[in-house]
């Protein structure tokens, strides 16, 4: 995905606006999905005033404490029906338990689902070797839900990949990639998900810095020259997505190192 080119006034605005820079096409395109003003979304209320099944409980909860709920992506947007209308029957027109075949949140359609607004990463992962285990039906191959959760919108930490990959990359089931053993690839999965960690944090802070730089001009460059480097950062979520590690590290090399140049200039040192 290019990033078109933006005045620093504008980079400025979305730094201050958002935090961790987002890319502009996918903002629009989860904008335009997004529903506002959950407070009176009658999926939501209903759904709330239920007595509810322990499991639809824990569904409630993980999505009110999710940057799904945050951005305004609500109950419809994955399951579907009518937020027009309190009336049950009307509100659940079109939706269907998750366990039918023809549900959005069924367990083959929902990459698709969860693809609408997050094209990178669906886009990416097909280009993966599970891709295909997941269109011949493997129930285990990893997809969004494996990693993110179904609403939590959550990231996996290194033990929850190691959890989630050894059925099929563990001690019994190893097999080789590139000279490497399956094992291997995931012990390096989670070096570089700490690397990418680590970088999120860094890149807030600097986008902090920024804000904080006194001379308007400055401050428009130093936002644009960031908002340039968020091609990094994409190229490293495709990569991962893709599960194409060397291309994963590499990308992160990049934004470490425009990173690391804008933390020796800006001289920020706070909490590191
Ligand atoms: C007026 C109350 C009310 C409204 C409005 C409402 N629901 Fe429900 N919903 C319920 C109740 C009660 C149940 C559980 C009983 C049942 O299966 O019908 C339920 C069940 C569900 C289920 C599980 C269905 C299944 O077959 O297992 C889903 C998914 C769902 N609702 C989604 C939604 C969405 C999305 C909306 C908004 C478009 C919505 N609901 C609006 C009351 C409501
Ligand atoms: C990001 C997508 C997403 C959002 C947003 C979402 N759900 Fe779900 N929901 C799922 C998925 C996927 C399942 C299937 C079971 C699972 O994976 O936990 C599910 C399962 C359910 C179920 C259990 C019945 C079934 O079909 O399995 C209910 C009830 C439900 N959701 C209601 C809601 C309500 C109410 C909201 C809004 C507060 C909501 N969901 C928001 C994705 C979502
Ligand atoms: C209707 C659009 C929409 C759908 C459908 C959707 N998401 Fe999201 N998702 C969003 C928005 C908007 C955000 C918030 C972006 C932000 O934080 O700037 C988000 C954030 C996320 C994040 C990042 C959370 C963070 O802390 O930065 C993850 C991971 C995620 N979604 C996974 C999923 C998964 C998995 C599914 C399918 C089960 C899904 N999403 C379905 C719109 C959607
Ligand atoms: C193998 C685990 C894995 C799978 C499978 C996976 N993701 Fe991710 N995803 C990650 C990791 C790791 C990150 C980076 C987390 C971080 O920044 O700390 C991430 C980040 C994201 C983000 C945030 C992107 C950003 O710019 O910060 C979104 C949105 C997302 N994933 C959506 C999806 C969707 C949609 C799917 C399915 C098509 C999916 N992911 C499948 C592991 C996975
Ligand atoms: C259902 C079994 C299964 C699970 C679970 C699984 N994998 Fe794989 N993985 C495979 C297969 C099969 C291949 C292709 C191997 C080959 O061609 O030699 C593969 C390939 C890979 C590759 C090489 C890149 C590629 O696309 O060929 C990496 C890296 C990888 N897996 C990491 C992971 C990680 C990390 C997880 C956990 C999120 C995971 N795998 C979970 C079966 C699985």
């Amino acid at each position: 995905m290019n990033v078109p080119a933006r005045s620093g006034t504008q980079a400025v605005a979305i730094l201050a606006g958002m935090g961790p820079v987002r890319p502009p096409a996918l903002l629009l395109a989860m904008t335009a999905f997004a529903t506002v003003a959950f407070a009176q979304d009658p999926c939501v209320d209903c759904h709330a005033a239920q007595e509810l099944e322990e499991t639809d409980e824990v569904h409630l909860r993980q999505w009110r404490n999710s940057a799904h709920a945050r951005a305004g992506v609500s109950c419809a947007d994955c399951h579907g029906g009518d937020t027009a209308t309190f009336v049950q029957l009307r509100a659940h027109r079109g939706v269907l338990n998750s366990g039918h075949p023809k549900s959005p949140t069924h367990q083959w359609n929902l990459p698709q689902t969860c693809g609408r607004c997050h094209d990178v990463e669906y886009l990416a992962l097909q280009e993966s070797s599970h891709f295909a285990l997941f269109e011949r039906k493997v129930r285990a191959a990893p997809t969004c839900r494996t990693c993110h959760g179904s609403v939590a919108a959550q990231s996996l930490g290194e033990g929850g990949l190691q959890a989630r990959c050894s059925s099929c990359h563990g001690p019994e089931a190893d097999h080789r990639e590139a000279g490497t053993t399956g094992q291997q690839a995931v012990a390096q999965g989670g070096q570089l998900l700490a690397r990418m960690r680590a970088l999120r944090a860094t890149r807030a802070r600097v986008s902090r810095e920024i804000l904080r730089i006194r001379d308007p001009a400055d401050r428009h460059e130093a936002a644009d020259a960031l908002f340039e480097a968020n091609r990094f950062w994409e190229e490293a979520i495709e990569a991962g997505h893709a599960f194409h590690w060397s291309d994963w590290d590499a990308a992160l090399g990049d934004l470490e190192g425009v990173l690391g140049e804008f933390e020796g200039v800006l001289g920020s040192t706070d909490g590191r």
